[in-house]
């Protein structure tokens, strides 16, 4: 189908509307109005869905999802690195503060070139989409035309996304080469990109998101002034928190307060930021980032290369903070959600087992840690559109149609389902587990078709 906007799909619909509970709509009916929309949910055992279903028959607008094909919700990626995309599945081999001299800064510089901006940011886009995201937050560069290309590729694309300036300006952490020049600079470019975005979104798909790297790279009035800028334009943020040791220690150091302390401090902590990582985040830190209302970006596939620790999702689940998910392109090698997802489950699945063989298995791991794929896959998709307070994530009415099908019986795919023994649960496990790009027919976002 080209597009989902006006029709009623028939088809058989995978969500998990809360955190641990995944809900089957068996062979029901969705209602996606011309803005893209839901604006009814009919299961097949409703006294509407013979009705709704013969007059969409009659009026030509229903969309039958084949048989073994089967929706779900759009994934929501919590935090990406647009401008590393071309190094994807390179430069994994060192720590944090060394990846980013050695590899990032250079390869974040090249943006000064729009074309190589246009190259890279066009085929992010059209591979995010591919792997089902359906929701992007992004982090730019310092450059201003090629933060508006990556801009203008996610409207063109269709995707649902926030982009940011990146703001680094501490002349003792940022090469000369690539920073911008002063606290000024940085301010007036975040600024420049906000009203940017303001001015070409016309459907409101993608949103500007004040950006400033991390507490290393920024100067305090940089800091400062970006929280009260995107406090007093209604904006989101995103930044890193406790992703390293040595980011860890930097605060610690400078401020004389933990990095998320030192965030708050700085008025940077509010109900609309994204923290990525908070892999070493304190009990009391975490304390902090639920009474501020907060929400992490977890980055398993990232954590296992650069953040010295397992994030203990679990912990903060309950203690009730928002968490989703993100790729951390290229700190974390995939673009997919998917193999974000696997590595989310296994990692909680290390933590709680331990990974020394020397210790006895009772002080090998951590109790309690592990979550199921059920748990991974709200926090890949509700848990993430809730992170950002957005309507969408979940099959509702009042919810925009952002979603996948998946055919399980794709020809070159890589999952195989077995009739006689799996049940509709283990169908949507095993895409979990299983699906690759091909086996992802296609995408929408607020009912159009962008992949
Ligand atoms: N901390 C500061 N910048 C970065 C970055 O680009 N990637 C990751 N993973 N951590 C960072
Ligand atoms: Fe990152």
């Amino acid at each position: 189908m080209k597009t989902a906007r006006g029709r009623v799909i028939a088809g058989t619909f995978f969500h998990a509307p809360s955190l641990g509970n995944v809900e089957v709509l068996e062979a029901a009916l969705i209602t996606v109005d011309e803005r893209g929309t839901i604006s009814a949910v009919e299961r097949r055992d409703s006294p509407a869905y013979r009705r709704m279903h013969a007059a969409a028959a009659a009026a030509g607008t229903l969309e039958t999802v084949p048989s073994g094909s089967y929706v779900l919700p759009g994934f929501v990626d919590l935090h990406i690195h647009a401008p590393q995309y071309p190094q994807l599945g390179k430069a994994l081999d060192c720590p944090l503060e060394e990846w980013l001299a050695r590899y990032t800064f250079p390869l974040e510089a090249r943006y000064a070139d729009v074309a190589f901006a246009h190259k890279a940011y066009h085929a992010l886009v059209s591979d995010l989409a591919a792997n089902g995201t359906t929701t992007a937050v992004m982090y730019g560069t310092i450059h201003q035309a090629a933060n508006r290309v990556l801009v203008d590729a996610c409207l063109e694309g269709g995707l649902r996304a926030f982009v940011g300036k990146v703001a680094m300006d501490n002349p003792h952490t940022c090469p000369e080469y690539y920073r911008d020049s002063s606290s000024e600079a940085a301010l007036a470019g975040t600024q420049a990109l906000i009203e940017y975005v303001k001015s070409r979104n016309g459907d409101g798909l993608v949103h500007p998101v004040v950006t400033p790297r991390f507490i290393p790279s920024c100067t305090e009035a940089t800091l400062q002034g970006l929280a009260a800028m995107g406090r007093a334009q209604g904006c989101h943020f995103q930044t890193h928190c406790s992703e390293s040791d040595w980011q860890h220690r930097y605060a610690l150091e400078r401020y004389g307060r933990s990095d998320a302390e030192s965030l708050d401090w700085f008025g940077l902590m509010s109900e609309r930021t994204i923290l990525a990582h908070a892999s070493l985040l304190s009990p009391r830190d975490m304390d902090l980032v639920k009474s501020r209302g907060s929400a992490i970006a977890h980055c398993p596939l990232s954590n296992v290369y650069f953040s010295n620790a397992v994030f203990p999702l679990r912990a903060a689940l309950a203690k009730g903070l928002r968490v989703g998910l993100g790729t951390d392109i290229s700190a974390g090698p995939s673009v997919s959600l998917f193999d974000t997802l696997r590595m989310c489950i296994a990692s909680s699945r290390l933590l709680e087992e331990g990974v020394d063989p020397d210790l006895p298995p009772q002080r090998r791991g951590r109790k309690d840690a592990r979550i199921d794929w059920r748990t991974a896959f709200f926090i890949a998709t509700a848990g993430g559109a809730d992170a950002l307070g957005l309507r969408t994530g979940r099959f509702m009415p009042g919810n925009a149609f952002d979603a996948m099908i998946v055919d399980t019986q794709a020809h070159e795919g890589s999952i195989r389902i077995f009739d006689e023994i799996d049940t509709i649960e283990d169908v949507l496990a095993k895409i979990l587990y299983g699906a690759s790009r091909r086996n992802i027919v296609a995408v929408y976002v607020a009912g159009r078709a962008v992949a």
